[in-house]
């Protein structure tokens, strides 16, 4: 295939969310609530999941049709066996101009410390870190898994000196949680060259209770921040970008980059589906079309019973020209009812990632 491959709401394909494993050592209450993610939760036995060859088989493909930029995602995908191996399979993917692609990962750091020079050396580009508070007792609690702090400000800070920046910081704000933790956090980061970023708290799955009263609108964090710190609005980096972008104000007011950046994901006070052009695969081989969806289109048994390089590009054309998904915007206008996690089996964010 060649050329740019656009879905029904004319909108190309340009970023692959690879999932390589739907565990976590961490049970963020948003995310992986304890309650459903206990000991008895069945995660996917291994012969389910994709081999590594046969995810960079799929990835080829995927950047012939279009995509740009390929994310490894869980679960927390530092915990998939020899991950480094991966990255060194995709790294030397190219696009059709012969140019490297852009090669990213979405972490929770608690294996970073010990990772961040390997998967610097295997090729990936950079690293997004997710960190919802700067107080160790509120960091804690949120993970709920005992984690502490200083060691993910460690993980960043090794990422860092290996070279795996500019690094993307990613904070999931739930009002009553941790909104106090924003302003703290701004402090904390403003002088390093990364950027921080707010996000609003979703109603991804069926797990986490989301309810709208728990979400903190990002302009709400906006005005937190401002009552100390000005922003400087920023121009968008990128078609589809998921972050409104914001910069600091040195002594002199004018835009200093030295500062670093904040930055607000606001999918449920400003949905972004317009120029969604993320595709999604599943640790077991299934295309996903949008974070809200209920269901996948299996690669897998494609794979598995010999199908070509051919076979399997008219596939993914297949599966993404239809594509009609935009829930983030219809939310606000759907009947309750069709929003309710049993009105569906939509799937959990530790399943498909971020
Ligand atoms: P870069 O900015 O290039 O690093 O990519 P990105 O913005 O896609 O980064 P990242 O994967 O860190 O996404 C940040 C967060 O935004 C995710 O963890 C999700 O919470 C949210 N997000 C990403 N993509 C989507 C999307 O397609 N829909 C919705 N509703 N939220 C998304
Ligand atoms: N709402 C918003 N973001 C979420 N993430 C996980 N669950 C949610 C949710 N319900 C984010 C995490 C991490 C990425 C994997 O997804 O914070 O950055
Ligand atoms: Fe794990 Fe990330 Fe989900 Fe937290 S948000 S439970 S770290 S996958
Ligand atoms: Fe894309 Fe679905 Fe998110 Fe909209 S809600 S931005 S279509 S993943």
């Amino acid at each position: 295939p060649s050329g740019v491959l656009l879905d029904a709401l004319g909108r190309p394909l340009r970023d692959l969310r690879i999932s390589v494993t739907d565990r976590c050592n961490f049970r963020c209450s948003y995310c992986m609530p304890r309650e459903t993610f206990d000991r008895h939760h069945a995660f996917l036995p291994h012969a389910d999941l994709l081999s590594f060859e046969e995810i960079t088989r799929l990835a080829r493909l995927f950047v012939a049709h279009g995509v740009r930029k390929l994310r490894l995602t869980g679960g927390e995908p530092l915990l998939r066996k020899n991950v480094e191996t991966l990255i060194e399979q995709l790294a030397q993917l190219r696009t059709p101009e012969g140019l490297p692609l852009d090669l990213t990962l979405t972490t929770n750091a608690s294996l970073l410390q010990r990772k961040a020079r390997s998967l610097k050396a295997a090729g990936l580009s950079r690293i997004t870190i997710s960190l919802d508070a700067l107080d160790d007792a509120v960091f804690r609690r949120m993970n709920d898994a005992d984690f502490p702090v200083a060691e993910v400000l460690a993980g960043i800070d090794a990422a860092e000196a290996v070279g795996l920046g500019p690094i993307k910081i990613n904070t999931v704000v739930k009002r009553g949680t941790n909104e106090h933790q924003i302003l703290p956090l701004v402090r904390h980061f403003r002088g390093r060259p990364l950027a921080l970023r707010f996000i609003e708290y979703m109603d991804v799955g069926c797990s986490n209770g989301w309810q709208m009263d728990e979400v903190l609108p990002s302009a709400e964090a906006r005005q937190l921040i401002e009552a100390e710190l000005p922003l400087l609005a920023l121009p968008a980096s990128a078609a589809g970008e998921t972050a409104e972008r914001w910069g600091h104000a040195g002594p002199d007011g004018r835009h200093d980059p030295a500062l670093g950046e904040v930055g607000f994901i606001s999918s449920v006070t400003q949905a972004f589906c317009r120029d969604c052009n993320r595709a999604r695969l599943s640790t077991e081989g299934k295309v996903y079309l949008c974070l809200f969806a209920n269901q996948g289109y299996d690669l897998r048994a494609l794979l598995r019973t010999g199908a070509s390089d051919a076979d399997l590009a008219h596939a993914i054309a297949a599966i993404w020209q239809p594509r009609r998904e935009r829930y983030s915007e219809l939310r606000a206008s759907l009947p309750a009812a069709a929003r309710a996690p049993e009105a569906g089996k939509r799937i959990e964010m530790s399943y498909i990632g971020g």
